[in-house]
């Protein structure tokens, strides 16, 4: 019968891979997939924040140096898991990810759009290009990859951001189809906002940077919330996670009013925006260092 290779529960036991572990939603991944039994290989482009995490675990963890957006470096950290788990990993989670906002197509200058697109989209390119072809082998467990309610619908001033998001929905819904019927799963988790250090970390213009804490300060899920829930789709079999009840209307709408959706966020830009944002990415680079 189709589907009966792969095992009930991955996610319970697993021998797992996280990107981004050191913060956030990675590290609430690592910590949740300890907690039910596993092993998890913590990744980070901060061995310092993947060490911190590890130290946070209830079972085994390791840390590992990896900066997503080198091929290599992904790889090396294929080849690092499989000879500490003595084989394939059986649930790998792309979650690694940087915001960047705060600017108009036409302002934000291609050092931003590599960077942002560096990490968010090939960083889970290379992520599934490593790993998919140990699980496919194995027949079970699978992958999670990070995208974002943004990956299906547009934000103004968010350009790079929703375009490496779009892809990410995109490669994993391409990766579903293409691992239909060989015990290995593909989620997608798309949520709107979460409390982690997201819009403080990346290349987010001020005034921006504190829109999107105030909003994830207000309707933010905690982190550990949005893992667990991930998780147990996961288990369940289901390609789209999509935590949240406004990520549930945004996707709703861009489906059933999608011209009407896109007008509705431009105007909401244009009467939110008092007075233009002047600050430009590289300003914000050579200030922060970002
Ligand atoms: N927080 C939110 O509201 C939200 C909403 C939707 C989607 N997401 C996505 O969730 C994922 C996790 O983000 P978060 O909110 O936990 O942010 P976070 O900033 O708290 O954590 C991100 C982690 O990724 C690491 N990282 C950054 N660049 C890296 C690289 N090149 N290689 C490896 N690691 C790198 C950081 O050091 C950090 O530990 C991202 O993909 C983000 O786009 C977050």
């Amino acid at each position: 019968m189709f589907g009966l290779r792969s095992t009930p529960s991955p996610s319970y036991g697993a021998d797992a891979v996280v990107t981004g572990a050191g913060s956030g939603i990675g590290r609430a991944f690592a910590i949740e997939l300890a907690r039910r039994g596993g092993r998890v290989v913590c990744a980070d482009i901060s061995l310092a924040r993947a060490e911190e995490t590890v130290r946070l675990l209830e079972g085994q963890g390791y840390a590992v140096q990896c900066d997503v957006s080198v091929q290599t470096q992904v790889q090396d950290l294929a080849l690092f898991a499989e000879l500490e788990f003595g084989g394939a990993p059986t649930v790998v989670i792309n979650n690694a990810g940087v915001g960047i906002g705060g600017q108009p197509v036409g302002n934000i200058g291609f050092e931003d759009w590599n960077w942002a697109l560096g990490i968010n989209l090939w960083g889970v390119i290379h992520g599934c290009e490593a790993f998919v072809p140990l699980l496919r082998a194995a027949g079970r467990g699978g992958v999670i990859n990070v995208a974002s309610a943004a990956g299906f619908a547009a934000a103004p001033t968010m350009g790079p951001y929703n375009v490496g998001k779009a892809g990410v929905m995109s490669l994993s819904e391409t990766l579903a189809a293409e691992l239909s019927g060989t015990g290995v799963r593909v989620s997608v988790l798309c949520p709107t906002f979460v409390k982690t250090n997201v819009a403080v970390d990346g290349r987010i213009t001020t005034q921006k940077s504190e829109l999107a804490q105030k909003l994830m300060r207000w309707t933010g899920f905690s982190p550990e919330r949005v893992a667990v829930g991930t998780l147990d789709a996961f288990d369940a079999g289901r390609l789209y996670v999509v935590p949240q009840l406004d990520a549930k209307a945004i996707w709703l709408a861009k489906r059933l009013v999608p011209t009407l959706y896109t007008r509705g966020a431009g105007l909401l830009n244009r009467l939110m925006a008092t007075e233009p944002d002047q600050q430009s990415l590289p300003e914000l680079r050579s200030t922060t260092g970002k």
